[in-house]
């Protein structure tokens, strides 16, 4: 199971191994993470999961979808070059290691 962890503003970190399959908002949900809300519980229409990725991971999380491209205009954080919704993001095996910010809301 890979590990994910979310660096909170304000520096406290969350770390978690997280079943392959399963999308980061259930995770950071599932594990407390704070200001990760997931309201719409993952189907694009909240954007309350946003997160932003660590640059290192960039390439392996890859660039948001359309749809998800669309709903990061409406976070309540700043969008920035790193903005992804969480829901959108799937543990894979690849993503052992995966650091997540959290802006806080
Ligand atoms: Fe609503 Fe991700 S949980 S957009």
């Amino acid at each position: 199971m890979p590990k994910i962890t979310w660096v909170l503003d304000g520096g406290r970190e969350i770390s978690a191994n997280v079943a392959v399959g399963h999308n980061l908002m259930e995770a950071a949900v599932a594990n407390n993470v704070p200001d990760v809300i997931g309201e719409c519980g993952g189907c694009l229409s909240c954007a309350t999961c946003h997160v932003y990725v660590d640059p290192a991971w960039a390439e392996k999380t890859g660039k948001p979808g359309e749809m998800e491209n669309d709903m990061l205009e409406i976070t309540t954080a700043e969008r920035r070059e790193m903005s992804r919704l969480s829901c959108q993001i799937i543990a894979t095996e690849e993503l052992d290691g995966l650091i997540l910010h959290v802006p806080h809301i």
